[in-house]
């Protein structure tokens, strides 16, 4: 999919970006730690309170700040009693870094084709037992509670991004409805921060409404959600754009299930400053390692002789220590292929990262992504 985006059709949309013109990085950029974790993100029946293909320890020796969960997956298992009993996730997986922990709705949503949505909340049949769950506004900041992430996300109400009509309208609305609720049921406002989430589509009048009714309300930070589902790359580059237009600079600003290279890069330019995605670490265990203009798919067969890393300049324990040839070799039979596979999927997001960290904090942010985009696309220029 990305690898069919052309550098002077980023450029060409985007003349923002282009490094003579870019608008001065935003500070926030800089301070807010990023990351790309996929965790518990299915509902298979797996033990939750863990990221897939890698151990807590190894993803703390990355340098990772924050993880991922998600109440609908954690609320069903182990439940919020029992981690309320451990006292918060942070002490039951014994993760002492940050914790953010989705809304549930979305992943409802997404995952199970019988949810319901009306006003009160979503209503879904439980893929564990088949009894109907209600997961209201008011109940999943109780879940998310008693999880005790650093950030919580709003309920919000979410529709497939190429949907158009007035139902697009409904959920926009809706989302800021329900963003009044959570933040009245929320208990926990001195220790949890609680995020509200940008809706509206690809429709630019509802996205502005949306942005312009969720900054009136007391909160840290902005999430914009309801992207990143199939839309073109001009619709989604656009609604990015417009929304960090309208939100504070001194507040940080998280694009929700975003995680391609250059859709970091680019989105960055435009003001975002924290992602999450499952692409990485998903990509991994097809066997792919992510590296500079694209992917390796080390089940490929030109693989079974070469004899170098994934990547001379990755740092990472797989690439110090194992060939593409022995990738290769071990990639179809082994499950350690996608656990080496995953920490160095996991080491180029967050080296991704800092290099933009790095290069705003120095001043040359609009070096790196002409640089980033010639490497990326080297037909193009
Ligand atoms: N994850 C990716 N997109 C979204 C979204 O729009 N809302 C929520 N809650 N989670 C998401
Ligand atoms: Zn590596």
């Amino acid at each position: 999919e990305e690898a069919e985006l052309s550098y002077s059709y980023i450029y060409a949309f985007l003349p923002s970006i282009s490094p003579p013109t870019l608008p001065p990085p935003r500070s926030t950029c800089m301070r807010y730690s990023v990351v790309f974790a996929e965790y518990g993100i299915t509902h298979q029946p797996t033990i939750c309170g863990t990221l897939k293909g890698l151990l807590p320890d190894q993803l703390e020796a990355l340098g990772c700040q924050i993880m991922l969960g998600n109440t609908y997956h954690l609320g069903t298992r182990p439940g919020p009693s029992l981690i309320m009993k451990a006292g918060g996730l942070h002490k039951f997986m014994n993760w002492n870094r940050a914790l953010l922990t989705d809304s549930g709705g979305f992943q409802m949503v997404s995952l199970l084709k019988l949810a319901e949505i009306t006003e009160e909340g979503v209503k879904f049949q439980s893929p564990y037992d088949g009894s109907e769950v209600m997961l209201t506004p008011e109940r999943s900041i109780e879940i998310q509670n008693s999880i005790g992430a650093d950030i919580i996300m709003q309920l919000d109400d979410v529709v497939k991004t190429t949907t158009v009509g007035p139902r697009v309208e409904e959920a926009m609305h809706r989302t800021t409805r329900w963003l009044d609720r959570c933040l009245k049921a929320h208990q926990n406002a001195d220790t949890q921060n609680i995020f509200p989430i940008v809706q509206g589509g690809l429709n630019t009048a509802l996205r502005t409404e949306s942005a312009k009714q969720l900054i009136q309300r007391e909160v840290s930070g902005f999430a914009i959600g309801g992207l990143s589902g199939g839309e073109s790359k001009d619709d989604f580059w656009k609604m990015v754009h417009l929304t960090t237009d309208l939100l504070p600079e001194d507040k940080p600003r998280y694009l929700m299930g975003v995680g391609f290279a250059t859709d970091l890069v680019v989105c960055c330019a435009l003001g975002v400053d924290m992602f999450d995605c499952v692409f990485p670490t998903r990509t991994a265990r097809f066997g792919c390692a992510l590296v500079s203009g694209g992917q390796l798919n080390l089940k490929q067969k030109n693989y079974a002789n070469d004899f170098e890393p994934i990547d001379k300049e990755c740092e990472c324990s797989t690439c110090k220590r194992y060939t593409r040839a022995y990738l290769h070799t071990v990639v179809t039979v082994e499950t350690v292929a996608c656990h080496l596979l995953t920490i160095h999927n996991i080491a180029y997001q967050l080296r991704l990262m800092q290099r933009i960290r790095d290069s705003i904090e120095q001043q040359c942010f609009p070096e790196f992504v002409s640089n980033f985009m010639r490497t990326t696309y080297p037909s193009k220029e």
